[in-house]
């Protein structure tokens, strides 16, 4: 088959969360599985051009508010992949992905219809005749509006559309006057079978409309989503297109995160030697300022500092988990009042509680490896790639029971992980206290770690799954 994935942020060139890796990591399986695939994404300012080789093409798209055009940069990682870099010195040549120290970027309507359009022409001046267009959240929403809209009549009108939801919460809402400011022909503007949504225009909308097929990326999420708590006001909608919508688990790329080869940590391990881990705890205990000889038991987190993450409710059990004798360390940035809150309890808990605020991949790694435990409290979470981290760097994760966390922490007695199901201090606590009653017992916890470490998290059986949902729209 011939693939066009379309996604606004592709690891290792550009992450901000999970969307970054699945993009990074399931091309390539698809390309490996013998499919021809092409990426498509932004060439973001921090993505150095001399790694590119331009192709020769160039995009031209006309907008009311004037023609945008740029080269197309390309990279192949391997005979089946390119990875099409979208240049446009207005749009992606300033810091920044979706936003900067002064929040989201105010012409990201704009932008992304960049990347939405600019992937489909890409396509056609390559000469490259697509069978599937996977998008990926609403970044990509107007791919799925322009191919059965403007692009029906070409080359690329017989190509089966496929958008997979990574977060439902994020729609990419404008208001109104974006249909203009982007000639959208105000007959899309309906909420039956358009872009309208409470009189805005809501791209991931446009998108869950007009796509052949939908996925999300774990199937409790694809269930929670079809509910008023977790259809984020879209439930209805989905419930009515619930027999083109499934969920398909993330998997894990192996290569970066594998505790027997990572470049990161000072020493490597594996499930029959857990000697190693040993030494990356020592190791993020000192880059954290901590002492490194502690026998108390260290719990990590990593997270993007949002609302989904639960980060509140891990700052209010904190000051009394901190009562006993344990470690916190956290690597995080986002929203500022969960910043200055995980500042104030180191502040508090001096000696107890190490912080990071920003976004360091190594330093990732090592929270993962050096950990006894990782804390994943999050309100709703789509899949979570982090659980998955932590269970093969034989970190014992604490996750709430929701979406993909449910589908991939086994929280059973002799399981690989701690599930709580409330969202409410008194369960987050509870947890916790679990996680060190379980510290208490080397033995039981070497069983947990080793039972994790030994779990399948690799793609190839996602790849499938999508690669059987691929061919049977081609046959339809
Ligand atoms: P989400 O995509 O909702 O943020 P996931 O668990 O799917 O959640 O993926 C998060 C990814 O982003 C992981 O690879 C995680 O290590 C990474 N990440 C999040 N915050 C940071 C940070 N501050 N520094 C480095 N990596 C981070
Ligand atoms: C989103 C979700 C996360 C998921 C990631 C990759 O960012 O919040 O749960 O793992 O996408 O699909």
């Amino acid at each position: 088959m011939k693939i066009l994935y379309v996604a606004s942020e592709v690891a290792p060139f550009s992450k901000t969360g999970g969307l970054g890796d699945v993009a990074g990591a399931l091309p390539a399986e698809l390309a490996a599985l013998g499919h021809e695939v092409k990426v498509v994404t932004p060439r973001y300012a921090s993505i150095k051009a001399e790694r590119l080789t331009p192709t020769g093409h160039h995009l031209e798209l006309r907008f009311p508010f004037g023609t945008e055009r740029g080269p197309i940069l390309s990279l192949r990682p391997s005979p089946n992949l390119e990875v099409l870099f979208l240049e446009n010195q207005h749009f992606y040549g300033r810091n920044g992905i979706y936003g900067d120290a002064f929040g989201e970027f105010g012409d990201n309507h704009r932008r992304y219809a960049y990347l939405s359009i600019g992937a489909l022409q890409a396509a056609q001046r390559l000469g490259f005749t697509p069978d599937i267009v996977h998008l990926n959240d609403w970044q990509t929403g107007l791919t799925a509006v322009a191919l059965r809209r403007a692009y029906q009549a070409t080359s690329l009108g017989r190509a089966k559309s496929v958008l997979t939801i990574h977060n439902l919460a994020y729609q990419g809402q404008f208001g109104k006057d974006i249909m203009g400011d982007l000639g959208l022909p105000w007959e899309l503007f309906t909420a039956e079978q358009g872009l309208e949504f409470y009189d805005s225009v809501n791209f991931l909308k446009g998108a869950i409309q007009f796509s052949d097929a939908l996925t999300t990326v774990s199937p409790t999420y694809a269930k929670e989503i079809q509910q008023p708590e977790g259809g984020a006001s879209l439930d209805g909608l989905l419930r009515r297109r619930q027999g083109v919508l499934s969920g398909i688990l993330n998997g894990v790329d192996v290569h970066e995160w594998n505790p027997e080869t990572d470049p990161h940590l000072p020493e490597r391990y594996g499930a029959d030697n857990l000697a190693g881990k040993a030494a990356c705890r020592r190791e993020l205990l000192r880059r954290f300022g901590l002492s490194p000889d502690t026998q108390a038991p260290v719990f990590g987190i990593v997270s993007r500092l949002a609302w989904q993450k639960g980060v509140d409710l891990l700052l209010e059990v904190m000051p009394q988990a901190l009562q006993a004798d344990i470690r916190f360390v956290a690597v995080g940035s986002g929203e500022g009042r969960y910043e200055d809150g995980l500042r104030t309890l180191q502040h508090h808990f001096p000696g107890q509680v190490g912080t990071f605020i920003g976004f360091d991949q190594g330093l990732s790694h090592l929270v993962e490896a050096g950990a006894d435990f990782f804390i994943m409290p999050s309100r709703y979470e789509p899949c979570g790639l982090n659980q998955m981290y932590s269970l093969r760097y034989g970190t014992v994760p604490i996750v709430r029971a929701t979406g993909g966390l449910v589908d991939t922490v086994d929280g059973s007695m002799d399981g690989d992980g701690i599930l709580f199901e409330a969202f409410h201090p008194a369960a987050l606590l509870a947890a916790v206290r679990r996680a060190q009653a379980l510290y208490a017992e080397p033995e039981r916890l070497v069983a947990f770690r080793r039972r994790g470490m030994s779990r399948d998290f690799s793609w190839a059986a996602s790849a499938r799954k999508y690669e059987r949902l691929f061919a049977s729209l081609l046959t339809q």
